[in-house]
């Protein structure tokens, strides 16, 4: 079978198309046939050689984390699930043909492959830091990177339970977080002042890593009303860097809940060939997906 592997850290050439063996499914796995798997910040962070303290990683690796299929071949102890069901979920070194699935759900009747190779880790997170930063019905969340993997499923569930958002992105994603249901505004100067004219914000959400940390504690009033993804000196201002994975299967079941449901739905802002890997970094790098970028197998 093809896999993306790398042998060494460093730019987006460092990825290469092998042949590898087709792995075989240890107790509690499922071996898939994957039809897309998504592209996320993560993956160019550890090919970077960044967080390797957190995520030691042993050279030549794969890599690739959410996926959906098609069940090729089922390890030990695992029930539910057949040779031949579509599903959706979290694996490892997914940008292959074949790969082990260690979390997953059936596949929603509603979504493409490539659609449902999506969700898997930016629900968990969304779910994971609405939950954190403890906003409420009836309150308002202000987001800032709402437009991206994690953005996108972050102001549609926030929506869906009755939490008003104003969500800071650029200026071509204004329509999209409107047709969310948020307020929209751009960033850059005196975005401060422009959120302060939308209204009143409860709590605050940085998704985007862009430095703005002290200025969603002062429009939040208090940085435990404020948390992170993505920006690691937000301590330094009182505020929680949120970095560990929270239920996945939970994630996966709600993901699928909320989309029967019509309360979420993530775009796809590109797809890639398994060959296109490096080019989808580039792109995933430059900072501005609206939803998700997503490798077609
Ligand atoms: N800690 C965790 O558990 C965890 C989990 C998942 C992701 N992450 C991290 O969280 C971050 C977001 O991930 P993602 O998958 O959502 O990334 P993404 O899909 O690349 O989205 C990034 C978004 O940020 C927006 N943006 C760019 N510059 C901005 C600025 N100055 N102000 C506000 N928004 C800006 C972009 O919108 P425009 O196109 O409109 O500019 C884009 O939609 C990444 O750093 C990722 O590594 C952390």
């Amino acid at each position: 079978m093809k896999k993306i592997i790398y042998t060494q850290f460093g730019g987006p050439d460092v990825l290469q198309l092998v042949d590898a063996e087709v792995p075989r499914p240890g107790p509690g796995q499922v071996r898939i046939a994957v039809r897309a798997t998504a592209v996320n910040a993560f993956d160019w962070r550890v090919r970077e050689g960044q967080k390797l303290g957190a995520h030691p990683v042993r050279l030549p690796t794969g890599l690739g984390l959410d996926a959906s299929g098609v069940v090729e071949e089922v390890g030990e102890n695992v029930v539910g699930v057949d040779v031949g069901d579509a599903i959706f979920g979290e694996g490892v070194e997914t940008y292959a043909e074949s790969a082990l699935m260690t979390r997953w759900h059936r596949m929603p009747a509603e979504l493409s492959y490539a659609e449902a190779a999506g969700y898997p880790s930016v629900v968990e997170t969304a779910l994971r830091v609405l939950d954190e930063v403890g906003v409420q019905a009836g309150q308002t969340l202000l987001v800032s990177g709402a437009a991206g993997g994690v953005g996108s499923p972050v102001v549609q569930i926030a929506r869906s339970r009755g939490i008003s958002v104003i969500g800071v992105a650029g200026p071509e994603n204004q329509d999209y977080l409107r047709s969310l249901g948020a307020l929209a505004t751009t960033y850059g100067e005196g975005w401060v002042e422009r959120v302060r004219g939308l209204g009143r914000v409860d709590a605050a959400l940085d998704l985007a890593g862009s430095g703005v940390v002290p200025s969603l504690v002062e429009l939040a009033g208090d940085p435990d009303r404020v948390l992170t993804t993505a920006d690691l000196d937000a301590p330094k201002y009182g505020v929680r860097f949120s970095g560990e994975a929270g239920d996945v299967g939970e994630a996966l079941a709600q993901a699928a809940c909320l989309v029967a449901k019509g309360d979420l739905r993530i775009p796809v802002a590109k797809t890639y060939s398994l060959e296109q890997a490096a080019s989808a970094h580039v792109d995933s790098q430059a900072g501005h997906t609206r939803g998700r970028r997503i490798i077609v197998i």
